[in-house]
């Protein structure tokens, strides 16, 4: 079993047509239930994907079999593995998925593929902080898209970290949105560490740990044969 201090990003590549069956088997109950649920079949078929890699990733560190890996989640709607303290947040965005793992930190991960909506000013007023909205206001029109995700992304890394998801308002955290990799923001008596990464070549995301996570490591595709490569470090 490896325990590694710090964090890794995994990340998943997730082909739409990716036959099913074997990574249905490796999924538990409610995990099944969720899947049926989909009405694409495009959309169940990502959602098992990234939750068979979800388990073979938490078994391949933690030395136990991917279907009998028990994840919990608790109130706050944060899963978590039940008897092992290794933390994880799962992101998924069209066909990626992205994966933190820590065995010393709590994470949160976010990624989107996806372009932000027309209504970057309206939306501003629904998740920036004050402060945020002024320095949002002054951002030339052609920039205000990547500005607008770079933050987003931002604050859903931090939110899930914590456990909170969009249950708090994101108007209550100032998280920036200029560029720059590395930023600390407080939280509930916690510090939270935030970088924006890079996961895969033009993909864009952002990770959180309630703790200076140094250098993170990424492993990148192919997928699966990479979980027994080499990381990739990044500053
Ligand atoms: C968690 C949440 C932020 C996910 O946002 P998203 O951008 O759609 O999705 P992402 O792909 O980045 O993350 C989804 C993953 O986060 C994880 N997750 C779910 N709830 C979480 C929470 N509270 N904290 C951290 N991670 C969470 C799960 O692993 C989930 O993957 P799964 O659905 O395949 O199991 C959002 O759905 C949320 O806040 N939900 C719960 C809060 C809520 O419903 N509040 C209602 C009142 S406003």
């Amino acid at each position: 079993m490896s325990r590694a201090a710090g964090l890794t990003v995994w990340h998943i590549p997730l082909a739409a047509d990716a036959p099913e069956e074997r990574s249905l088997s490796l999924l538990d109950e409610d995990e099944r239930r969720r899947a049926e649920r989909f009405v694409r079949d495009r959309d169940r078929r990502r959602f098992v994907a990234a939750h068979a890699a979800l388990r073979q990733i938490l078994a391949h560190l933690t030395g136990r079999p991917p279907a009998s890996l028990r994840i919990v989640t608790p109130a706050n709607g944060k899963p978590q593995l039940a008897e092992v303290p290794l933390r994880f947040n799962l992101s998924h965005s069209g066909d990626h998925a992205v994966l933190a793992t820590s065995w010393n930190c709590e994470v949160g991960i976010d990624i989107e593929v996806a372009a932000p909506g027309s209504d970057l000013d309206g939306m501003a007023d629904i998740v920036m902080s004050e402060p945020e909205r002024a320095v949002f206001s002054t951002v030339p029109a052609q920039c205000k898209p990547a500005a607008f995700l770079r933050l987003w992304m931002r604050k859903e890394a931090l939110l899930k970290a914590a456990g909170h998801g969009l249950a708090r308002d994101p108007r209550t955290l100032t998280v920036g949105l200029d560029p720059g990799e590395a930023r600390e923001v407080a939280m509930d008596g916690t510090v939270w560490h935030l970088r924006d990464i890079v996961p895969a070549p033009d993909l864009r995301g952002s990770v959180c740990a309630d703790k200076p996570p140094g250098p993170i490591r990424f492993r990148i595709g192919p997928w699966p044969s990479f979980l027994s490569g080499s990381p990739v470090e990044a500053a």
